[in-house]
């Protein structure tokens, strides 16, 4: 049977070990069929992450790619393009904020703290979508990872919030520019999951008892849940969706009363 993915290429900025998001997101895009080139922020990852890698391919494709760094970015597409003409999915799974920042007032924020987190969690998107768009030749999906601290206020996630807000809205003004290329791009806003980003954000624990008592279905999400979404938004199947903001967290979003 043709698998949905055969044939395609998908990029994947955020692995940093198993339990990250885009490691989910990348077994499932392998199982359906993409060849999935793989980059890692430093050296630091680069030993996990292609381990990880030669478990899903026997010829990965990994790079590094520090996406505060503009040459980072051009050699890891340089590298891209030694490998293949065409890309068909950009998975976007990164966020980094001062751990100071995601503690006690947002008030307090500084001017470092805030214009780091910007950068890292939402002009790389823009940049990597800079690089990434003549590549897609036949349309294309891009998918970036968001949380309900965009809209609503979520005590200690801070600039992260208000970064994720602009990157719900950098996600609508690409899927502007985009569309007539037949790239569509979307994100996904998860409900909490115990991963390395996680583990950064102070009451975090707290966080997920708050899902587990109200969202609907008693729960948060987990990263397979997440990756089974992105597949979706990959797949033909949501080919007129675009520009939108995609709740998978039990629910939680839709309750008034907490
Ligand atoms: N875990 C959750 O509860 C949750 C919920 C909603 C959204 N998200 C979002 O999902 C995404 C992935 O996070 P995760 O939870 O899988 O954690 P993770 O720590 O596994 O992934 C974060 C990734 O960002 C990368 N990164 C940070 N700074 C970078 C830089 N300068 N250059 C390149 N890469 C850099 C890290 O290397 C890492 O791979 C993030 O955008 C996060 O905000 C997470």
């Amino acid at each position: 049977m043709t698998k949905i993915l055969g044939g395609k290429t998908a990029v994947v900025f955020g692995v940093a070990n198993k339990r990250s998001i885009a490691w989910a997101i990348t077994e499932r895009l392998a199982e359906a069929g993409a060849k999935v080139a793989l980059s890692y922020q430093s050296q630091r990852l680069e030993q996990n992450v292609l381990e990880l890698a030669s478990m899903i391919d026997e010829d990965p494709w990994v790079a590094p790619c520090d996406v505060t760094s503009d040459d980072q970015i051009r050699s890891f597409f340089h590298y891209l393009r030694s490998k293949t003409s065409r890309i068909d999915i950009l998975l976007h799974s990164i966020a980094y904020a001062p751990r100071e920042a995601l503690d006690g007032s947002f008030l307090d924020t500084t001017r470092d703290a805030f214009q780091v987190a910007m950068d890292v969690s939402v002009y790389s998107l823009v940049a990597i979508a800079r690089e990434a768009a003549p590549m897609f030749v036949e349309g294309g999906s891009i998918i970036t990872m968001s949380f309900y601290g965009a809209q609503k206020v979520f005590p200690h996630y801070n600039v992260m919030g208000v970064a994720k807000a602009a990157l719900e809205a950098t996600v609508r003004y690409l899927a502007y520019d985009l569309g007539p290329k037949r790239v569509r791009v979307n994100a996904i806003s998860a409900g909490p999951v115990n991963t390395l980003a996680a583990r950064g954000i102070s009451g975090f624990t707290e966080m997920l008892n708050r899902y587990a008592e109200l969202a609907p279905m008693g729960r948060s999400c987990n990263q397979d849940e997440i990756a089974q979404t992105a597949l979706f938004l990959a797949s033909g199947g949501a080919s007129a969706i675009t520009g939108q903001t995609i709740f998978v967290d039990g629910g939680y979003e839709i309750m008034g009363m907490r």
